[in-house]
Protein backbone atom coordinates (compact mmCIF):
# COMPACT_ATOMS: atom_id res chain seq x y z
CA UNK A 1 0.00 0.00 0.00
CA UNK A 2 1.25 3.13 -0.58
CA UNK A 3 1.24 6.15 1.84
CA UNK A 4 -1.20 9.04 0.66
CA UNK A 5 1.63 12.13 -0.08
CA UNK A 6 -0.86 15.21 1.74
CA UNK A 7 0.88 18.37 0.46
CA UNK A 8 0.86 22.27 2.17
CA UNK A 9 -2.03 23.69 0.99
CA UNK A 10 0.55 26.82 0.46
CA UNK A 11 3.23 28.22 2.44
CA UNK A 12 2.77 30.94 4.68
CA UNK A 13 6.09 31.90 5.07
CA UNK A 14 6.98 33.85 1.68
CA UNK A 15 10.07 35.84 1.70
CA UNK A 16 9.69 36.08 -1.65
CA UNK A 17 7.17 38.52 -0.75
CA UNK A 18 10.25 40.96 0.01
CA UNK A 19 11.60 40.39 -3.03
CA UNK A 20 8.90 41.05 -5.71
CA UNK A 21 9.08 44.64 -6.71
CA UNK A 22 12.30 46.74 -6.98
CA UNK A 23 10.73 49.05 -4.36
CA UNK A 24 10.18 46.86 -1.88
CA UNK A 25 13.79 45.64 -2.55
CA UNK A 26 15.25 49.01 -1.93
CA UNK A 27 12.41 49.54 1.35
CA UNK A 28 14.27 46.42 3.17
CA UNK A 29 17.72 46.32 2.03
CA UNK A 30 19.91 46.44 4.89
CA UNK A 31 22.84 48.35 3.71
CA UNK A 32 23.59 50.84 1.11
CA UNK A 33 26.53 51.54 -1.37
CA UNK A 34 27.02 55.01 -2.69
CA UNK A 35 29.75 57.37 -3.38
CA UNK A 36 30.52 58.45 -0.12
CA UNK A 37 31.72 54.89 0.21
CA UNK A 38 34.64 54.62 -1.82
CA UNK A 39 38.25 55.67 -1.49
CA UNK A 40 40.10 56.02 -4.67
CA UNK A 41 43.72 54.71 -4.69
CA UNK A 42 45.80 56.96 -7.11
CA UNK A 43 49.53 55.81 -8.68
CA UNK A 44 51.35 58.89 -8.94
CA UNK A 45 54.73 58.58 -10.53
CA UNK A 46 57.62 61.38 -11.04
CA UNK A 47 57.72 60.15 -15.00
CA UNK A 48 57.93 62.51 -17.76
CA UNK A 49 54.51 61.32 -19.26
CA UNK A 50 50.78 62.70 -17.49
CA UNK A 51 49.85 59.02 -18.03
CA UNK A 52 51.41 55.97 -18.22
CA UNK A 53 48.99 52.62 -18.38
CA UNK A 54 50.48 49.85 -15.72
CA UNK A 55 50.16 46.40 -17.66
CA UNK A 56 48.87 44.16 -15.19
CA UNK A 57 46.04 47.01 -14.25
CA UNK A 58 43.81 47.41 -17.15
CA UNK A 59 42.73 50.54 -16.77
CA UNK A 60 44.37 52.08 -14.22
CA UNK A 61 47.21 54.62 -15.22
CA UNK A 62 50.25 55.89 -13.24
CA UNK A 63 49.49 60.05 -13.25
CA UNK A 64 51.81 63.18 -12.66
CA UNK A 65 50.87 65.49 -9.81
CA UNK A 66 48.72 67.56 -12.20
CA UNK A 67 46.77 64.74 -13.70
CA UNK A 68 46.33 64.01 -9.93
CA UNK A 69 44.78 66.70 -9.01
CA UNK A 70 42.31 66.32 -12.17
CA UNK A 71 41.61 62.85 -10.69
CA UNK A 72 40.67 65.07 -7.15
CA UNK A 73 38.64 67.24 -9.50
CA UNK A 74 37.03 63.85 -10.95
CA UNK A 75 36.22 62.87 -7.55
CA UNK A 76 34.93 65.50 -6.08
CA UNK A 77 32.41 65.72 -8.46
CA UNK A 78 31.69 61.94 -8.38
CA UNK A 79 31.13 62.48 -4.21
CA UNK A 80 34.13 60.69 -3.74
CA UNK A 81 35.22 61.96 -0.32
CA UNK A 82 38.83 60.72 -0.56
CA UNK A 83 41.71 59.22 -2.53
CA UNK A 84 44.71 57.73 -1.99
CA UNK A 85 47.83 58.19 -2.74
CA UNK A 86 51.10 55.69 -3.37
CA UNK A 87 54.04 56.52 -5.23
CA UNK A 88 56.49 55.28 -8.31
CA UNK A 89 59.67 57.18 -8.12
CA UNK A 90 62.63 56.98 -10.23
CA UNK A 91 65.04 54.30 -9.22
CA UNK A 92 67.42 56.33 -9.35
CA UNK A 93 66.33 57.91 -5.86
CA UNK A 94 65.97 54.75 -4.11
CA UNK A 95 68.47 53.18 -1.67
CA UNK A 96 68.43 51.11 1.92
CA UNK A 97 66.70 53.73 4.20
CA UNK A 98 64.22 55.33 1.38
CA UNK A 99 66.15 58.62 1.80
CA UNK A 100 63.30 59.99 -0.65
CA UNK A 101 60.65 58.89 1.33
CA UNK A 102 61.05 61.78 3.41
CA UNK A 103 61.94 64.57 0.86
CA UNK A 104 59.73 67.46 1.67
CA UNK A 105 59.51 68.72 -1.98
CA UNK A 106 59.49 64.72 -3.27
CA UNK A 107 56.41 63.20 -5.57
CA UNK A 108 53.71 62.56 -2.55
CA UNK A 109 54.15 66.42 -0.94
CA UNK A 110 53.83 68.00 -4.87
CA UNK A 111 50.94 65.77 -5.14
CA UNK A 112 49.14 66.81 -1.85
CA UNK A 113 49.78 70.61 -2.59
CA UNK A 114 48.37 69.90 -6.29
CA UNK A 115 45.46 68.17 -4.68
CA UNK A 116 44.71 70.53 -2.64
CA UNK A 117 44.85 73.34 -4.76
CA UNK A 118 42.77 71.84 -7.53
CA UNK A 119 39.86 70.06 -5.02
CA UNK A 120 40.62 71.28 -1.50
CA UNK A 121 37.33 69.85 -0.76
CA UNK A 122 38.56 65.96 -1.05
CA UNK A 123 40.11 64.13 1.55
CA UNK A 124 43.99 63.14 0.81
CA UNK A 125 45.16 59.62 2.60
CA UNK A 126 48.48 58.58 1.86
CA UNK A 127 50.56 54.92 1.98
CA UNK A 128 53.22 55.59 5.02
CA UNK A 129 55.76 53.05 4.18
CA UNK A 130 59.59 52.60 2.78
CA UNK A 131 59.00 49.85 0.15
CA UNK A 132 58.27 52.62 -2.85
CA UNK A 133 61.70 54.24 -2.08
CA UNK A 134 63.82 51.59 -0.88
CA UNK A 135 66.49 50.03 -3.45
CA UNK A 136 65.71 45.99 -2.19
CA UNK A 137 61.58 46.69 -1.81
CA UNK A 138 60.89 46.10 1.34
CA UNK A 139 58.76 48.49 3.94
CA UNK A 140 61.81 48.55 6.08
CA UNK A 141 65.60 49.23 6.52
CA UNK A 142 67.39 46.24 5.75
CA UNK A 143 70.22 45.32 8.10
CA UNK A 144 72.02 42.34 7.27
CA UNK A 145 69.35 40.62 5.38
CA UNK A 146 66.80 41.19 7.92
CA UNK A 147 63.95 44.20 8.81
CA UNK A 148 64.97 46.01 11.33
CA UNK A 149 61.91 47.35 13.13
CA UNK A 150 62.92 50.19 15.46
CA UNK A 151 65.54 52.18 12.93
CA UNK A 152 62.45 52.09 10.55
CA UNK A 153 59.49 53.55 12.95
CA UNK A 154 61.55 56.77 13.04
CA UNK A 155 61.56 57.26 9.30
CA UNK A 156 58.43 56.20 9.09
CA UNK A 157 57.64 58.76 11.98
CA UNK A 158 59.47 61.59 9.66
CA UNK A 159 57.66 60.12 6.79
CA UNK A 160 53.74 60.66 8.03
CA UNK A 161 55.40 63.76 9.39
CA UNK A 162 56.43 65.08 6.03
CA UNK A 163 53.03 64.69 4.49
CA UNK A 164 50.90 66.03 7.02
CA UNK A 165 52.89 68.93 6.96
CA UNK A 166 52.77 68.96 3.24
CA UNK A 167 48.69 68.84 3.84
CA UNK A 168 47.64 65.13 3.87
CA UNK A 169 44.46 64.74 6.13
CA UNK A 170 45.41 61.03 6.74
CA UNK A 171 48.48 58.75 6.53
CA UNK A 172 47.90 55.20 6.64
CA UNK A 173 50.70 53.05 7.46
CA UNK A 174 50.93 50.17 5.83
CA UNK A 175 54.39 48.70 6.37
CA UNK A 176 53.19 46.66 9.70
CA UNK A 177 56.20 47.04 12.11
CA UNK A 178 55.92 47.04 15.71
CA UNK A 179 54.75 50.18 17.52
CA UNK A 180 54.92 52.35 13.86
CA UNK A 181 51.32 54.02 15.07
CA UNK A 182 52.74 55.20 18.11
CA UNK A 183 55.82 56.76 16.84
CA UNK A 184 53.80 58.53 13.91
CA UNK A 185 51.26 59.94 16.70
CA UNK A 186 53.76 61.18 19.02
CA UNK A 187 55.29 62.73 15.72
CA UNK A 188 52.04 64.29 15.00
CA UNK A 189 51.83 65.53 18.30
CA UNK A 190 54.95 67.15 18.48
CA UNK A 191 54.68 68.77 15.31
CA UNK A 192 51.18 70.43 16.16
CA UNK A 193 49.62 68.15 13.70
CA UNK A 194 47.26 66.40 16.03
CA UNK A 195 43.99 66.69 14.02
CA UNK A 196 45.61 64.53 11.08
CA UNK A 197 44.18 61.05 11.07
CA UNK A 198 45.91 58.00 11.41
CA UNK A 199 43.78 55.50 9.28
CA UNK A 200 45.86 52.47 9.93
CA UNK A 201 46.43 48.94 8.15
CA UNK A 202 46.19 47.48 11.28
CA UNK A 203 45.41 44.06 9.53
CA UNK A 204 47.58 43.51 6.50
CA UNK A 205 48.46 40.38 5.39
CA UNK A 206 51.53 39.08 3.47
CA UNK A 207 49.39 38.29 0.18
CA UNK A 208 50.06 36.76 -3.52
CA UNK A 209 47.46 39.80 -4.52
CA UNK A 210 49.56 42.61 -4.31
CA UNK A 211 51.35 41.57 -7.06
CA UNK A 212 50.02 43.92 -9.71
CA UNK A 213 50.60 47.02 -7.14
CA UNK A 214 54.17 46.24 -7.04
CA UNK A 215 54.29 46.31 -10.92
CA UNK A 216 52.75 49.54 -10.55
CA UNK A 217 54.80 51.55 -8.02
CA UNK A 218 57.92 49.40 -9.03
CA UNK A 219 58.94 47.77 -6.62
CA UNK A 220 58.57 44.14 -7.42
CA UNK A 221 61.91 43.81 -9.80
CA UNK A 222 63.56 44.82 -7.08
CA UNK A 223 62.30 43.03 -3.84
CA UNK A 224 64.31 40.21 -2.56
CA UNK A 225 62.50 37.42 -0.88
CA UNK A 226 58.85 37.88 0.62
CA UNK A 227 57.66 40.17 3.73
CA UNK A 228 56.34 37.05 5.80
CA UNK A 229 58.43 38.59 8.82
CA UNK A 230 56.45 41.71 9.02
CA UNK A 231 53.01 41.05 7.55
CA UNK A 232 50.36 38.79 8.67
CA UNK A 233 50.05 35.26 7.73
CA UNK A 234 46.53 34.49 6.10
CA UNK A 235 45.99 31.38 8.30
CA UNK A 236 44.98 33.78 11.15
CA UNK A 237 42.43 35.37 12.19
CA UNK A 238 42.63 36.16 16.02
CA UNK A 239 45.85 37.62 15.91
CA UNK A 240 44.09 40.35 13.70
CA UNK A 241 42.48 41.30 16.68
CA UNK A 242 45.69 41.49 18.54
CA UNK A 243 47.25 43.83 16.00
CA UNK A 244 43.73 46.23 15.61
CA UNK A 245 44.03 46.70 19.56
CA UNK A 246 47.36 47.33 19.53
CA UNK A 247 46.97 50.18 16.77
CA UNK A 248 44.03 51.82 18.40
CA UNK A 249 45.64 52.23 21.98
CA UNK A 250 48.43 53.74 20.14
CA UNK A 251 46.26 56.40 18.38
CA UNK A 252 44.73 55.14 15.41
CA UNK A 253 41.35 56.30 14.25
CA UNK A 254 40.52 54.04 12.18
CA UNK A 255 41.48 51.08 10.54
CA UNK A 256 41.88 48.84 7.24
CA UNK A 257 41.75 45.18 6.36
CA UNK A 258 43.90 44.08 3.38
CA UNK A 259 43.30 42.68 0.81
CA UNK A 260 39.89 42.76 0.75
CA UNK A 261 37.03 39.44 -0.75
CA UNK A 262 39.32 36.82 0.37
CA UNK A 263 39.30 38.41 4.07
CA UNK A 264 35.74 39.17 4.67
CA UNK A 265 35.77 37.25 7.48
CA UNK A 266 38.34 39.58 8.99
CA UNK A 267 36.30 42.67 8.00
CA UNK A 268 33.28 41.14 10.11
CA UNK A 269 35.46 40.44 12.95
CA UNK A 270 37.61 43.72 13.09
CA UNK A 271 34.13 46.05 12.22
CA UNK A 272 31.47 43.92 14.78
CA UNK A 273 34.49 43.67 17.47
CA UNK A 274 35.98 47.41 17.88
CA UNK A 275 33.00 49.43 16.30
CA UNK A 276 35.80 51.63 14.98
CA UNK A 277 35.32 53.10 11.51
CA UNK A 278 37.10 50.02 9.29
CA UNK A 279 37.59 50.25 5.62
CA UNK A 280 38.29 47.17 3.36
CA UNK A 281 40.49 47.25 0.88
CA UNK A 282 40.06 45.38 -2.79
CA UNK A 283 43.98 45.43 -3.77
CA UNK A 284 45.27 45.25 -7.03
CA UNK A 285 45.50 42.02 -7.63
CA UNK A 286 41.41 41.18 -6.49
CA UNK A 287 40.92 44.10 -9.49
CA UNK A 288 42.95 42.64 -11.96
CA UNK A 289 41.43 39.26 -11.45
CA UNK A 290 38.11 41.02 -12.02
CA UNK A 291 39.39 42.89 -15.31
CA UNK A 292 40.50 39.42 -16.76
CA UNK A 293 37.40 38.42 -16.39
CA UNK A 294 35.78 41.25 -18.19
CA UNK A 295 38.12 41.37 -20.96
CA UNK A 296 37.14 37.82 -21.63
CA UNK A 297 33.69 38.28 -21.49
CA UNK A 298 33.17 36.00 -18.32
CA UNK A 299 31.97 38.39 -16.22
CA UNK A 300 29.32 41.53 -16.35
CA UNK A 301 31.35 44.21 -15.19
CA UNK A 302 28.69 46.68 -13.66
CA UNK A 303 27.30 43.95 -11.76
CA UNK A 304 30.02 41.95 -10.53
CA UNK A 305 31.76 45.77 -9.38
CA UNK A 306 28.67 46.70 -7.29
CA UNK A 307 28.57 43.36 -6.00
CA UNK A 308 31.80 42.93 -4.51
CA UNK A 309 31.67 46.52 -3.92
CA UNK A 310 28.39 45.96 -1.61
CA UNK A 311 30.06 42.49 -0.11
CA UNK A 312 32.05 44.76 1.88
CA UNK A 313 29.19 46.81 3.03
CA UNK A 314 27.56 43.57 4.50
CA UNK A 315 30.58 42.17 5.95
CA UNK A 316 30.50 45.83 8.59
CA UNK A 317 33.25 47.94 6.80
CA UNK A 318 32.48 51.33 6.62
CA UNK A 319 33.77 52.25 3.53
CA UNK A 320 35.83 50.37 0.67
CA UNK A 321 39.65 51.03 -1.18
CA UNK A 322 39.19 50.49 -4.47
CA UNK A 323 40.67 51.27 -8.20
CA UNK A 324 36.78 50.88 -9.45
CA UNK A 325 35.98 53.43 -7.43
CA UNK A 326 35.01 56.15 -9.97
CA UNK A 327 33.98 53.74 -12.41
CA UNK A 328 31.71 52.36 -9.33
CA UNK A 329 30.74 56.05 -7.97
CA UNK A 330 29.16 56.48 -11.95
CA UNK A 331 27.48 53.46 -11.75
CA UNK A 332 25.59 54.91 -8.85
CA UNK A 333 25.27 58.22 -10.19
C1 LIG B 1 53.14 48.55 0.68
C2 LIG B 1 51.80 48.54 0.04
C3 LIG B 1 51.31 47.48 -0.70
C4 LIG B 1 50.05 47.85 -1.14
C5 LIG B 1 49.78 49.11 -0.63
N1 LIG B 1 50.87 49.53 0.12
C6 LIG B 1 51.91 46.22 -1.15
C7 LIG B 1 52.83 45.47 -0.30
O1 LIG B 1 52.69 45.41 0.91
O2 LIG B 1 53.74 44.88 -0.89
C8 LIG B 1 49.17 46.99 -1.98
C9 LIG B 1 48.04 47.62 -2.65
C10 LIG B 1 47.43 46.79 -3.72
O3 LIG B 1 47.82 45.63 -3.98
O4 LIG B 1 46.50 47.30 -4.36
N2 LIG B 1 53.45 49.50 1.58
Amino acid sequence: MTMPFQPAAFPYARPRRLRSQPWVRRLVAETTLTPADLIWPLIVHDGAEDRQPVASMPGVFRLSPKEAAKAAVEARDLGIPMVALFPNVNDGLKDNVATAATDPDGLIPDCIRAIKDAAPEIGVMTDVALDCYTDHGHDGVLEDGRIVNDPTLERLAEQAFIHAHAGADAVAPSDMMDGRVQAIREALEANALSDTLIISYAAKYASAFYGPYRDAVGSSKSLTGDKKTYQMDFANAEEALREVAMDLSEGADALIVKPGLPYLDIVRLVSQTFKVPTFAYQVSGEYAMMQAAFANGWLDPDRAILESLHAFKRAGASGVISYFAPQAARMMG
